[in-house]
């Protein structure tokens, strides 16, 4: 059984969290072109709902990504979906629906830095820092939260419950 009823954070602190979020976004960035890279498929709607609020001129592109553990290796990126634009010499913003242990990030951030963007960022949703394994720190972050499995507002589990629009926590019997 999976009970979905205990709501963590609600529709309205959504909101504020994003307008706090395209606050600083709109003070760094004030009249400088922004390459919007959302991490499918938990991204897309924070993305979206961010991207409206931002008042530079804005790329959006999507990647999907994911990253598992190797026998050898700290991680291993795999890239399902690449992004189409050329981020060489450009403002790149990352945005993600949630940090966990950071690995994928840490990988993805790695792998973009060889494409030599003139600056690349990272921007979550939501951070749980508590379950952390590697030293990455969200230079934008909405609503840090506890060690607690979440889903919501694009945020999924087997692909399911995105649609919510608030945040619940999901409890396993
Ligand atoms: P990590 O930071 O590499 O561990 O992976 C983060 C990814 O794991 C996120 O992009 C989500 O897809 C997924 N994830 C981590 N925690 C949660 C959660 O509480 N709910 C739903 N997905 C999660
Ligand atoms: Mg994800």
């Amino acid at each position: 059984m999976i009970d979905t009823s205990e709501v963590l954070i609600t529709h309205e602190q959504i909101q504020e969290m994003l307008d706090k979020v395209a606050a600083e976004l709109n003070r760094d960035y004030a009249g400088k072109p922004l390459v919007v890279v959302g991490i499918l498929t938990g991204a897309f709607i924070f993305c979206s709902d961010l991207v409206r609020r931002l008042e530079m001129p804005v790329i959006v592109d999507f990647m999907q990504v994911s990253s598992y553990v190797g026998e050898v290796s700290s991680g291993v990126l795999k890239i399902k979906k690449d992004m189409s634009f050329d981020i060489a010499g450009k403002d790149v913003l990352i945005v993600e629906d949630i940090i966990d242990t950071g690995r994928t990030l840490a990988l993805l951030k790695e792998q973009l830095l060889k494409r030599g963007p003139a600056s690349l960022k990272i921007c979550t949703a939501f951070d749980k820092p508590d379950r952390r394994v590697t030293d990455l720190v969200p230079d934008y972050n909405g609503i840090t939260i506890p060690d607690k499995f979440i889903v919501g507002y694009g945020l999924d589990l087997d692909g399911e419950y995105r649609n919510f629009d608030d945040i619940r926590v999901v409890k396993q019997e």
